[in-house]
């Protein structure tokens, strides 16, 4: 179901004490200030996850993510967490596909398809992120890229598990530039991707399915990015490590 949402991922920052710190600020902040019936989400290092997702229990439009997990169910995977897992601790979202585990940990499409078959089964909902490089923007083939990543990382499913992921179109070339696409060229591709979803799934599902932004989206650009018409919020990296700036992100909706 398509929802106004603004989800900041914390990456690999914040011990466990500056952690449950921030996200109390972020939920006593939302609580004052949010009036609009947008969706925060707060994606964290596995460490805060049992933490804040108690926390989140308390506020009906506060939720919590992982930022990975692991496609198997259990077992002798060092170091790894499982879908089952990550939901134990309250955490009702995973991002899976970020543009950093697709680079720095060789995560292909065909990895992604099992991860995100993994969540689903478990009841997280995947922020499944797409993307093109510098490269591939520059060479025009950026559609193509992007349409290749969907169809193999998400649709294999079928029209009713795939109403339950949430897209973040983040180019790649504007993570932690300060390079943020233009909401023109935010939109072309949002609307590109939806009317592939409805190409795929038809057009209600299309209609039907959230589309977030990420990439250097922060206060000072953010309501000009949410006011397209098929961006219906964003993927917050570096903004969402300072509440003042994560939350007026969020009032953006208000
Ligand atoms: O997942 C969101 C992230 O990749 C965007 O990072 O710092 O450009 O907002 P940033």
């Amino acid at each position: 179901m398509r929802k106004n949402i603004v989800a900041g991922n914390w990456k690999m920052n914040l011990d466990y004490e500056k952690g449950v710190s921030l996200f109390s600020e972020i939920v006593n902040m939302v609580k004052d200030e949010v009036v609009g019936n947008q969706e925060v989400i707060v994606c964290t290092p596995a460490i805060h996850l049992s933490s804040v997702g108690k926390l989140a229990g308390s506020v009906k439009n506060v939720a919590v993510g992982a930022q990975n997990i692991h496609q198997a169910e259990s077992g002798a995977y060092t170091g790894e967490i499982s879908a089952t897992q990550v939901k134990s601790t309250g955490a009702a979202y995973v991002i899976l596909g970020h543009s950093e585990r697709r680079a720095y940990f060789g995560e292909t499409d065909e990895l992604l398809a099992q991860k995100v078959e993994a969540a689903l089964k478990h009841g997280l909902s995947p922020i499944f992120c797409i993307g093109e490089t510098k490269e591939e923007r520059e060479s025009g083939r950026f559609f193509d890229v992007i349409k290749s990543q969907l169809e193999k990382g998400v649709f294999h499913l079928s029209g009713e598990d795939f109403t339950n992921i949430v897209l973040a179109y983040e180019p790649v070339w504007a993570i932690g530039t300060g390079l943020t696409a233009t909401p023109e060229q935010a939109q072309e591709v949002h609307a590109f991707i939806r009317d592939t979803i409805a190409g795929k799934y038809g057009e209600q599902i299309a209609a039907d399915t959230t589309i977030l932004y990420g990439g250097s989206a922060n206060p000072g650009n953010a309501k000009e990015l949410f006011s397209q018409p098929d961006i219906d919020g964003g993927l917050i990296g570096g903004a969402s490590l300072k509440s003042r700036d994560f939350v007026d992100i969020v009032k953006v909706f208000n």
